[in-house]
């Protein structure tokens, strides 16, 4: 392993090139990774853009470079190939506040209600679920419900709560939040925007709404992506996982990305350690000696691919 380490990784990477080679493998990204690791990816995408690839690929072992939740997704739509996540601590705060005990009481208490779980959960919960949604399409998701039926929303308050201020609808929320779009700090985004002239707040829906409401435009990480190519300003600031401006800065190589600085004192930066435990190296282990693989019960594939195949349709 160390002297794949050497050479600017160069060695690592095509190390890893031969293995996707020879097992038939490919490697999907989320915009929060490393930029290395986005780099050798196959595909790079937000979290419906992956189930989306997932979905209709014929590789025979998938990497999933980001959290687990986003492995077993790609699992559950793929039960019979081998789904890899190369660090199986990399989890997320908003999946874990959601446990499958805790939310099937919620569920019992609301019998009658339509379930709706953000596909940042865990496989138990999507199996106790009638239809998934992401960022990029959860306004849809609930506009495809009928205005008759009470709907609980989950795990993320804060994009509930934004989704309830679009459609004029009251959702029974659950209180997740992600622990990163939760800390941005409003009034250091205040003090960056009153120094630079022009510049735009874009931000990602789980963050605060009282960020939410000074920002320029709100999206899922692809549709922050497409806004910034498509406006015309030349400076922004970013409040999300800082991971998307390498995207971003492909795309407009010529425009300005401040990453949003979160409330803690001595810190600029709001980086999800969970996505950055991705590393070359660990894909290559991952790869190598085929781990760390996802397993599910069948039981909970067959139950929770419903709700995810609903949210495709849809999408
Ligand atoms: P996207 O759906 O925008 O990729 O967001 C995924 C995520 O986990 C945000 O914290």
């Amino acid at each position: 392993m160390k002297k794949l380490l050497n050479n600017n990784n160069e060695l690592l990477i095509e190390e890893i090139n031969k293995l996707k080679k020879e097992k038939n493998a490919i490697i999907l990204a989320h915009f929060y990774q490393r930029k290395e690791v986005q780099d050798i990816a196959d595909f790079i995408g937000d979290s419906l853009a992956l189930a989306q690839f997932a979905y209709k690929t014929d590789a025979d072992i998938i990497v999933l470079a980001g959290v687990v939740f986003m492995a077993e997704t790609a699992k559950i739509l793929n039960p019979e190939k081998t789904v890899l996540i190369p660090d199986k601590n990399a989890t997320c705060s908003l999946a874990e506040s959601c446990k499958y005990k805790d939310f099937k009481k919620l569920k019992e208490k609301h019998k009658d209600a339509v379930v709706v779980t953000y596909v940042n959960t865990f496989a138990d919960v999507k199996s106790i679920s009638d239809i998934c949604c992401t960022s990029s399409n959860a306004l849809k998701v609930i506009n495809s419900i009928g205005t008759e039926n009470e709907i609980i929303f989950g795990p993320d308050e804060n994009l509930g709560k934004y989704i309830e201020s679009l459609t004029n609808r009251k959702m029974i929320l659950w209180n997740g939040r992600c622990h990163i779009h939760d800390k941005f700090s409003l009034e250091k985004i205040i003090k960056i925007k009153s120094k630079n002239e022009n510049i735009k707040i874009i931000s990602h829906p789980e963050c605060r709404k009282s960020i939410l409401i000074i920002s320029d435009f709100v999206g899922s990480t692809s549709d922050l992506i497409k806004f910034v190519k498509k406006d015309n300003s030349k400076k922004y600031i970013v409040v999300t996982e800082p991971g998307v401006i390498f995207e971003m800065k492909k795309e407009c190589p010529d425009k300005d990305f401040i990453p949003a600085p979160p409330d803690d004192a001595d810190c600029n930066c709001n980086e999800c350690e969970y996505m950055k435990m991705i590393t070359l190296e660990k894909i290559y282990s991952s790869l190598k000696n085929e781990k760390f693989e996802i397993h599910l019960k069948k039981e909970i594939i067959n139950k929770a691919k419903l709700p995810i195949l609903k949210m495709l349709e849809i999408s």
